[in-house]
């Protein structure tokens, strides 16, 4: 395999220097990636001088060095979210040197090209004739933009996921935080990954896992730098620590009404509380620690009762809504999470929906686990999503990752760092 030489400089206190150096002479599994690591000079540097000159005067305007162009396939909150922010961005990345731009962008039933320069973002609020959605056209839209191009999939769809591999190798990077693919078949994941090696683009989802958080690229720092990863766990749904962090002074069923109100779970609760998102960002997690897991061989405890996974709204109870229905359904089991509860709390316990990834053993599951009052999950708030990673470095106690985990706001801005990583800005 070619090897790569990059030239970094790395401003760190002496101690850290001396660290660095050796974890970076020990790392084998980054020559493999055709990296070389290896430290030439080791030099005082005085840190103001690293920043480099940009313009700072208010008012400035640069020439921009490089150009980005995006496409984004989906326009709902987090997509809308995205191009707002980029919007507002713009000029301090154009005063960076980086022009970015929306060239693209996909509904399910109709998309707008930017052929002529026009701003695709106004045009689809227009009330203008629109192109249907035919995303292969849109890919080879993207392939023939300026620039370096980025497609994001703000959908929950599987359609632009089953194309990702065609545009990582015509070079296109596709940032997402749709769990379709990392979750999804073990062999078009697989497809996926050697099309970005192929095409020598980037495939980025560090928003498919606690939204805006830094779960998925704190644990690749973890295993690109060499630490061994021992076991990850978490909370990884912000409505789930909702459902428990009300500590049982509520009936459960009450606790899911609240929820709903807020808008926290879908519009059928039980596609939260079945656990198949949770599954799906452990499945994520675990093939990023090289557990290579499909779906089927993750367990999951659902938290919908037995009697009510086949419940189909009557008209009548689709017409008030079907929260409220499902609610109103889940009130007779409202004891027996209460008994478990009470049970939790006489041992000094609480009760959490964990997914746990157990990389020496290969396996992952999810699960409403008691907790020891003292451990981390136990002092989650609110939507508060939670995870621990155990690895060779961070023992005896782990590293802890901590805070909001879902929100427009917070996965656009997950979405739109991935988007400068992918375009190197
Ligand atoms: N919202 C959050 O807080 C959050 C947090 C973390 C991750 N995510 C993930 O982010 C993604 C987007 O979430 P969201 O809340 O923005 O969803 P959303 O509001 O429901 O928007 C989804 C968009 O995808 C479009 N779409 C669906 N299938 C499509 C297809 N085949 N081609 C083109 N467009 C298609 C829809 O088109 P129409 O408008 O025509 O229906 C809609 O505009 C999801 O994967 C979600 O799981 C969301």
């Amino acid at each position: 395999m070619m090897a790569m030489r990059r030239a970094i400089v790395v401003a760190a206190p002496a101690l850290t220097a001396l660290s660095l150096v050796g974890q970076c002479r020990a790392q084998s599994a980054i020559r493999a990636t055709g990296v070389l690591c290896s430290v030439v000079t080791l030099r005082r540097i005085d840190p103001t001088q690293a920043v480099p000159g940009s313009c700072r005067a208010a008012g400035t305007v640069s020439e921009a060095s490089s150009s980005v162009s995006i496409g984004i396939v989906g326009f709902g909150l987090v997509a809308r979210e995205l191009a707002q922010q980029l919007e507002k961005q713009r000029a301090s990345l154009r005063c960076a040197g980086t022009d970015v731009n929306i060239v693209a962008v996909a509904r399910s039933r109709y998309m707008e090209l930017s052929t002529q320069g026009e701003d695709v973002i106004k045009a689809m609020t227009a009330d203008s004739k629109k192109r249907p959605t035919d995303l292969n056209q849109f890919g080879d839209f993207m392939h023939s933009s300026p620039g370096q191009r980025v497609i994001v999939d703000c959908t929950a769809d599987d359609a632009p996921a089953e194309l990702y591999a065609s545009w990582l190798s015509a070079g296109i990077s596709v940032v997402t935080p749709n769990k379709r693919a990392g979750s999804g078949s073990i062999d078009r994941y697989r497809q996926v990954r050697e099309a970005a090696r192929a095409g020598g683009s980037r495939f980025l989802y560090e928003t498919t896992v606690g939204a805006g958080l830094p779960i998925l690229s704190t644990l690749q720092d973890l295993l690109r730098t060499g630490d061994v990863v021992h076991k990850v766990e978490g909370i990884f749904s912000g409505t789930l620590s909702f459902l428990f962090n009300d500590g049982g002074r509520r009936p459960f069923s009450a606790v899911v009404r609240e929820a709903s109100e807020l808008g926290f779970t879908e519009p059928d609760p039980r596609e939260d509380l079945n656990g198949v998102d949770v599954q799906r960002k452990v499945a994520i997690l675990a093939r990023e620690c090289g557990v290579h897991l499909e779906l089927s061989d993750i367990p999951v405890e659902s938290l919908v009762p037995k009697d009510l996974e086949s419940w189909s709204p009557s008209e009548a109870e689709r017409a008030e809504g079907l929260a409220i229905s499902f609610v109103r359904k889940l009130e007779p089991y409202d004891e027996v999470m209460a008994q478990r509860m009470a049970e939790a709390e006489s041992k000094g316990e609480v009760l959490r929906y964990v997914g746990v990834i157990d990389v020496a053993n290969g396996t992952a599951m999810v699960q409403l686990r008691a907790v020891p009052k003292s451990h981390p999950f136990a002092g989650t708030q609110h939507a508060d999503n939670i995870v621990t990673f155990a690895t060779a470095r961070y023992t005896p106690r782990p590293l802890v990752v901590q805070g909001p985990g879902a929100g427009a706001a917070v996965t656009a801005a997950g979405a739109f760092a991935d988007i400068l990583r992918a375009a190197s800005v």
